[in-house]
Parts: C-alpha cells; sequence; structure tokens
C-alpha cells in the first residue's frame, strides 16, 4: 500500500486546491467531507483536472467509528485538517455547533491519528487568532490575542488543543498554519469558492455583484484609521497557500514538535484598494455604499511571513492582480459556483 495523506475538508475551497497541489506533487490522497459547505462536483472538477480517480469518502470527522474504517483501509501517514465551519457571524449564533463542529472534531481526529499511530497533523489556523494585533506586520512570535467570536476562538483552542498534544509525547510533528485572506482559483476555472448560502467574505461578495446575484456591495465602515478609512487585509492567493501546505507536510517528514507558520504576501490592501483593482482587471463597475462598522472586524491586519520563508523555503507567488483575474474566471465561469451547468471539455481516460 502507498503512503496516503488524508484530507479533511477535502471537497473544500482551500482544500480543494490543496488536493490538486498534493496530486500533482504525486502525494496519494484520500478525502473526507460531509459536504455541509460544498458539493461533490468539485470531486469531479479535481479527478477532470489531475486524469486521476480521487477517493472521496462523504462523512463527518466527528464519527470515530468512520475515521478508524479509514485509517484501516489506507495506508495514512500524515492528515491535513481543513474540516470545520468557518462563517463569523454563523458562530455568534450558532457557538456550540462550531465548538462541536470545530474542537470536538479536531480531538476527534487526533484521537483515531493517535491510535492509528498517524502523528503528522497540518492544521489550517488563521490569523483570527492574532485578534486585534497591536501592530502590523504580524509575526508568529507576536503571540496570539483574544479573537472576537466563537469560530476565532476555536480555532485558538485547537491550537492550544495541539500544543498540548505536541508537548505530551514527541512522535507528533504539527503544522499550526495560519491563513491571512485567501482568495482566488485554480487557473483553470474549474474550482473555486462556493460558499452555500449568502456569502460573508469580501471577494464573494464582490464577484457575486459583479454577476448580478447580488445588488450592489456593502462596505463596512470608511472611518478607520487606514489609506482609505476602509479596512486594510492580506489577501492571498488560494494556490500559494495549497503550496504552502506541500512544503510544510514535506517539513513534517523529519522535524517532530509544533511549528506555527504564517501564510500571508506581507502586502494589504483595503476594501476600496480591491474594488478598484477588480473593476480595473475586469472592466466591471461594482456599484457599493458604505454602511457602518462590521462588528467585530479589526482596522488593518498584515503578515510577516519571513519564517515561512526561511523555514519552508515558501513565499506567495502571485500577486493580487493574479488573485482577482482568477477569482473572476472562476466565477464567470460558474455564475453558480459548482451548480452550474458547465460542460467539462473532453479529458483523457482516468489512472
Ligand atoms: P470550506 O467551508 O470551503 O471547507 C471546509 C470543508 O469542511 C467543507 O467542504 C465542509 O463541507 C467540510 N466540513 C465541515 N465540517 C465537517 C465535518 N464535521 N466533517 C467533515 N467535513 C466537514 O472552507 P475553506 O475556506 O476551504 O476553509 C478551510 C479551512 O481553513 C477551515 O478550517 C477554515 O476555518 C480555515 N481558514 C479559512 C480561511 C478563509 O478565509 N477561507 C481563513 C483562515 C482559515
Ligand atoms: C474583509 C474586509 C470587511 C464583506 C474573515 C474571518 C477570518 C478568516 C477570513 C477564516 C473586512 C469587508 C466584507 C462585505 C465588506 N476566516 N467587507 N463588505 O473579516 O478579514 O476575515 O475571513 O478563518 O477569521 O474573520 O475577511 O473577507 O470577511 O472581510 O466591506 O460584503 O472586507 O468589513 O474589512 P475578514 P472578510
Amino acid at each position: 500500500m502507498r503512503k496516503t495523506t488524508l484530507v479533511t475538508g477535502g471537497a473544500g475551497y482551500i482544500g480543494s486546491h490543496t488536493t490538486l497541489t498534493l496530486i500533482d506533487a504525486g502525494h496519494p490522497v484520500v478525502l473526507l467531507d460531509n459536504l455541509c459547505n460544498s458539493c461533490r462536483e468539485s470531486i469531479t472538477r479535481l479527478e477532470h483536472l489531475t486524469h486521476r480517480h480521487v477517493d472521496f469518502i462523504e462523512g463527518d470527522v466527528r464519527d470515530s467509528a468512520l475515521l478508524e474504517d479509514i485509517f484501516d483501509h489506507y495506508d495514512i501517514d500524515a492528515v491535513v485538517h481543513f474540516s470545520s465551519l468557518k462563517s463569523v457571524a454563523e458562530s455568534l449564533q450558532k457557538p456550540l455547533e462550531y465548538y462541536a463542529n470545530n474542537v470536538v472534531g479536531t480531538l476527534n481526529l487526533c484521537q483515531a491519528m493517535a491510535r492509528a499511530h498517524v502523528f503528522k497533523l497540518v492544521f489550517s489556523s488563521s490569523a483570527t487568532v492574532y485578534g486585534d494585533p497591536v501592530h502590523t506586520p504580524i509575526a508568529e512570535d507576536l503571540g496570539t490575542g483574544k479573537p472576537v467570536n466563537p469560530y476565532g476562538r476555536s480555532k485558538l483552542m485547537i491550537e492550544e488543543l495541539l500544543e498540548d498534544l505536541a508537548q505530551s509525547d514527541p512522535r507528533w510533528s504539527i503544522a499550526l498554519l495560519r491563513y491571512f485572506n485567501p482568495i482566488g482559483a485554480h487557473e483553470s476555472g474549474l474550482i473555486g469558492e462556493d460558499p452555500h448560502g449568502r456569502p460573508n467574505n469580501l471577494l464573494p461578495c464582490l464577484t457575486q455583484v459583479a454577476i448580478g446575484r447580488l445588488p450592489e456591495l456593502i462596505v463596512y465602515g470608511n472611518d478607520y484609521p487606514t489609506v482609505d478609512g476602509t479596512c486594510v487585509r492580506d489577501y492571498i492567493h488560494v494556490v500559494d497557500v495549497a503550496e504552502g501546505h506541500l512544503k510544510a507536510l514535506q517539513i513534517l517528514q523529519h522535524s517532530p514538535g509544533i511549528h506555527i507558520w504564517n501564510l500571508g504576501t506581507g502586502t494589504g490592501y483595503s476594501v476600496l484598494q480591491i474594488i478598484h483593482s477588480f473593476e480595473d482587471v475586469t472592466g466591471i463597475n461594482i456599484p457599493y455604499h458604505f454602511a457602518p462598522r462590521r462588528a467585530g472586524d479589526i482596522a488593518q491586519c498584515w503578515a510577516d511571513p519571513s519564517k515561512a520563508g526561511r523555514d519552508l523555503g515558501w513565499c506567495a507567488r502571485r500577486n493580487l492582480e493574479q488573485m482577482i483575474m482568477d477569482t473572476w474566471r472562476w466565477q464567470s465561469r460558474n455564475p453558480y459556483g459548482y451548480h452550474s451547468r458547465l460542460e467539462l471539455p473532453a479529458t483523457v481516460a482516468m489512472k
């Protein structure tokens, strides 16, 4: 049996792009996803792009018996753990669901891994664990802050849980990857971000305005102490994020303990800069209006990604123009995401 990487949440936005990067790099993978925020069509598209059958199991990371079956059936040597609920707004309404899914799900996964003697784990953390940073750019040694919502707190709890685990047993090799704001899509336009329900994040809202699914963009707050009064974030291409996972997996092969790496570009853009870049790149006018600040938003945040550069030999290579072009290619080819009718070009036989 070949060594296989288990990808939880592999049908989702970042999970599908990382799966593609892993397969392209020759890693056998098996995906586990309960499809609560994704579609089976993303697997079909991955198969089309890789010309391979992709092993996919529909199920929940909290299902211990299922995890045991998966670890029995495959020779798994590492897990990349994306599965999570991720809406900040929803987490305020349903905190228990968020803690149950994210924290209990991770706990369950780690228990199953330990039983199966699998000790390499890459975890999807978030810049949200820094809370409202005292200064930017943010390096890992700034330490964590106080996330202001249950989603963010679930990520911080998981980080602490994983730190305890790594302390307790030297066999564990764990990477905490703190993503900043992933956007963009694979250059094929075949996979991309397709949130169920009304989106919360800036780029999905913006592209849904561009495609006519939303009437106009609401810009939350224009009185922040930033370049133009709107919030500044470190937007990073999802394929760069995916490549960071590949590098982290490689390093974990020979680096026990816990490692923390920021995945960001090191450059911040304001909401208005994003809107204007989108208009320049696509030629599409984006109607917007200002509204009061959104609760919990911080004024600005961008990464110091130099630790990932030093340790992983990784840096983000795609610029804002490419992020926007790729986002738009995905959204315009798939106005209704994976529910769009898209004729896939003929493909060669699968391996
Ligand atoms: P996503 O919702 O597209 O992907 C998450 C996937 O996990 C979905 O396919 C969903 O169906 C699946 N899932 C959720 N709960 C599950 C469960 N109990 N069992 C099995 N599958 C389950 O989200 P994404 O943007 O791809 O995010 C991936 C990870 O990165 C998440 O952990 C998220 O918190 C983290 N993250 C995302 C961002 C971002 O801006 N997208 C930023 C920082 C961190
Ligand atoms: C960016 C900026 C909004 C929508 C969130 C999570 C974080 C991480 C990434 C998962 C903000 C503004 C947005 C809109 C707007 N997720 N905005 N109009 O808030 O930086 O981070 O997603 O881990 O944990 O908190 O990203 O894309 O929601 O917002 O003006 O319709 O765009 O106010 O300033 P955020 P975002």
